[in-house]
């Protein structure tokens, strides 16, 4: 049984102070967590402020935004895993859209990102997805493919379960445009049989694969009931803590449905 995973990509928002805030009203709405896992993943400058929060909130895990794959060095404006690492840093978001898309990431660069986590005991999350483009020139399945087999290249046996895929179709992102479940679901599955073609049926069917893309409270029940949805990576909805906790509880609705 795979555990949701519900994950909130804070992207350029927040400040330290506000971070803070944000942890109190959301511990105050939820009270405990068992039955999902719930990560935060605001900007690298409020990640300190929420780790020394922790004890308020231990069922909260703590997530990155991006990393650079060497572990030191002359790399100005850049954060290594082991950085992370010391500040209690679990995941790190990998490969996402918006760093592929603004920033040049390449399929490359994003795989030694993705090696360099896991060398360091962070999972990362990898974001894979097509624009509506590349949806209508190339098909979803080829996009998928390419960027998950590139993604995860010498990824070993033992660390591929460490993974957390995300679904993220560009088109949904910020757009208010979700996909409809059964189309996100189609899309987990397809990623889950190339999981199981770089590795094995066993491990395939132990990774994660959340969906992003204009998730909010509304929409995350119907999402979270398909049997390859396995949680959710949040942006806009996430950054009102109330909304976020709306979408935590929605979650856990589905696994009682
Ligand atoms: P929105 O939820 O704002 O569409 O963003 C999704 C996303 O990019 C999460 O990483």
């Amino acid at each position: 049984m795979r555990k949701k995973i519900l994950a909130a990509n804070w992207k350029m928002n927040l400040t330290n102070g506000e971070a803070s805030d944000y942890l109190e009203v959301l511990v105050k709405e939820l009270g405990e967590v068992n039955d999902v896992e719930v990560v935060l993943i605001p900007p690298f400058t409020a990640i300190a402020a929420l780790a020394a929060l922790s004890d308020r909130a231990p069922f909260i895990r703590l997530g990155a935004q991006n990393l650079h794959w060497e572990k030191s060095g002359a790399f100005t404006g850049e954060i290594s895993a082991g950085m992370l690492r010391a500040l209690y840093v679990k995941y790190v978001v990998v490969g996402h859209s918006e760093r592929r898309l603004l920033f040049g990431e390449s399929d490359a660069v994003i795989n030694r990102k993705v090696r360099a986590a896991l060398e360091a005991g962070l999972r990362p999350i990898l974001c894979v997805g097509e624009t509506l483009q590349q949806r209508e020139n190339d098909g979803v399945e080829k996009v998928l493919e390419y960027q998950l087999r590139e993604g995860l290249r010498d990824v070993s046996p033992k660390d591929f379960s460490e993974v957390v895929i995300a679904y993220e179709p560009v088109w949904a992102i910020g757009t208010g445009r979700t996909a409809t479940s059964d189309q996100a679901q189609a899309a987990h599955a397809f990623a889950r049989r190339i999981l199981a073609a770089v590795s094995d049926h066993a491990i395939a069917e132990r990774v994660r694969i959340q969906y992003g893309g204009s998730v909010k409270p509304e929409n995350t029940e119907e999402l979270m009931r398909k049997p390859d949805i396995d949680g959710a990576l949040v942006g806009g909805a996430s950054l009102d803590p109330r909304s976020f906790a709306q979408i935590i509880r929605k979650a856990e609705a589905a696994l009682a449905a």
